[in-house]
């Protein structure tokens, strides 16, 4: 009985060890998230300046040079390979931004417009 007591009490320590790692870890990318969100909006609003050419309402953009990118739902593959290497008229960014300034503002685009 007391035995049976104890490995209940031991379960439900782990319980919480495991709650409380979840909750760690859950913290934990939401802040990494909402970085590379804030990373990504700089890169687009002054280092990049995509909003020159680039209508995107999360960013208060309307420049109507490229393609309105609220009316699109592109990849984030498609939109790291439009910034690293150009497309058109649009200059690439390679050697320009750092790749995880590229990733950031990529992830930014693709998390304003696929909602
Ligand atoms: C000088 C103006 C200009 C700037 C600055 C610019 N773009 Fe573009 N962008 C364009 C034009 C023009 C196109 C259309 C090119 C074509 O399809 O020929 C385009 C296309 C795109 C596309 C579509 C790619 C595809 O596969 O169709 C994406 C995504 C994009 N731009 C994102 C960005 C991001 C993010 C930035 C900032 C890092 C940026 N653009 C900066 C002019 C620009």
């Amino acid at each position: 009985m007391i035995k049976s007591k104890y490995l209940v009490q031991q379960f439900s320590n782990k319980i919480k060890k495991i709650i409380f790692i979840l909750f760690f870890l859950t913290l934990c990318s939401t802040v990494f998230a909402d970085s590379k969100m804030d990373l990504g909006l700089e890169v687009y609003s002054n280092k990049a300046q995509c909003g020159v050419c680039h209508t995107l309402q999360a960013a208060g953009s309307f420049g109507d040079i490229g393609p309105n990118l609220d009316q699109m739902n592109f990849q984030m593959s498609q939109i790291i390979y439009a910034v690293t290497n150009g497309i058109g008229v649009m200059p690439p960014w390679e050697g320009i931004l750092s790749y995880e300034e590229i990733e950031a503002v990529a992830y930014y685009v693709f998390q304003s417009t696929n909602k």
